[in-house]
């Protein structure tokens, strides 16, 4: 158990901490969050303390990543317990502002990352990645970390957050941390939490589906064919509709038509109102 985690609001209040810390010899590691955590985000902030020796989590439910249909207003905001969970994992410090901090009024500074954010994701919620790598953008200058860690499990993410770092001298490293599962292999979702016991059993094929497309593209399946099959499966499953099954160029997501350079295979599929996504190198 940690002896004691800090809340603060404030950027100030961020940066002492972060300060005090560096003054006593150790390094800074921190893992953004929008709540409602589970075993996957705690697995970054003992990532960020096995590494850094000073945890630092945010939590911050960005609205600039929801589009005004998406569910912003519902989702689950679980302070205390997510403080509590943070403590138990060995967090040092949680950074939770108030909208207003983070956007006071007469803020006009938006940040985009091309090409990286344009398919996939970029395609399905147009709104999505510009709200991501503003705050992220945010986030990384406010605590000022040697490292920040992120998740394999929103991997489209991963590679813009890792591309907007280079691109703009953010010296913090960014540091990509494996897909937690279910036993099912369902990935950790906060979102996993809006599902009935039926979507939930459903949900559980998602990760099946794209091991068996994999496995197809390596028997030398065609990429659109195991791309086609595998989002066909997944109707066949139980799910209501499937935005996109695609097997990509696993740096620049550019559409590829054999395996030759490292690749990935990406999904994003609903359950009635919740959408699901997971991913996989192939
Ligand atoms: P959120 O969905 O809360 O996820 C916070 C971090 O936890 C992300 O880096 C995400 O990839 C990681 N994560 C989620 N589920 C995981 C799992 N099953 N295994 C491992 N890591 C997992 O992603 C966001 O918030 C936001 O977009 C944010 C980056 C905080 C910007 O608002």
């Amino acid at each position: 158990m940690a002896a004691s985690l800090s809340i603060v609001r404030t950027v100030s209040e961020l940066r002492e901490a972060v300060a005090r810390a560096r003054a006593a010899g150790a390094g800074v590691g921190f893992a953004p969050t929008m709540g409602a955590l589970h075993e996957g985000h705690l697995s970054l902030i003992r990532a960020a303390k096995a590494r850094c020796g000073f945890a630092v989590a945010s939590l911050f439910v960005n609205p600039r990543q929801f589009a005004p249909h998406e569910d912003f207003d519902r989702y689950p905001r679980t302070e205390a317990a997510d403080a509590a969970l943070l403590a138990s994992a060995g967090c040092d410090l949680l950074f939770a502002p108030e909208r207003e901090a983070m956007y006071p009024p007469g803020f006009s500074t938006s940040v985009h990352v091309a090409e990286v954010s344009a398919p996939l994701e970029g395609e399905m919620r147009p709104h999505f990645f510009g709200g991501v790598a503003t705050v992220v953008t945010k986030l990384l200058l406010q605590a000022q970390a040697d490292a920040a860690f992120f998740g394999e499990k929103d991997y489209q993410q991963l590679l813009v957050v890792k591309r907007l770092a280079r691109d703009l001298d953010i010296p913090t490293e960014i540091i990509g941390c494996p897909t937690l599962r279910e036993q099912d292999g369902l990935a950790l979702s906060s979102r996993n939490a809006y599902l009935s016991a039926d979507e939930r059993r459903i949900a559980g094929r998602l990760n099946l589906v794209l091991h068996e497309a994999i496995k197809a593209a390596h028997a030398g399946e065609p990429i659109a064919r195991a791309e086609a099959d595998a989002a066909h499966r997944l109707l066949g499953a139980g799910f209501s509709s499937v935005d996109y099954v695609a097997i990509r160029h696993a740096e620049t997501l550019e559409p590829i038509t054999d395996l030759a350079a490292p690749a990935r295979i990406l999904a994003a599929a609903w359950l009635g109102k919740t959408r699901l996504i997971d991913n996989m190198a192939v």
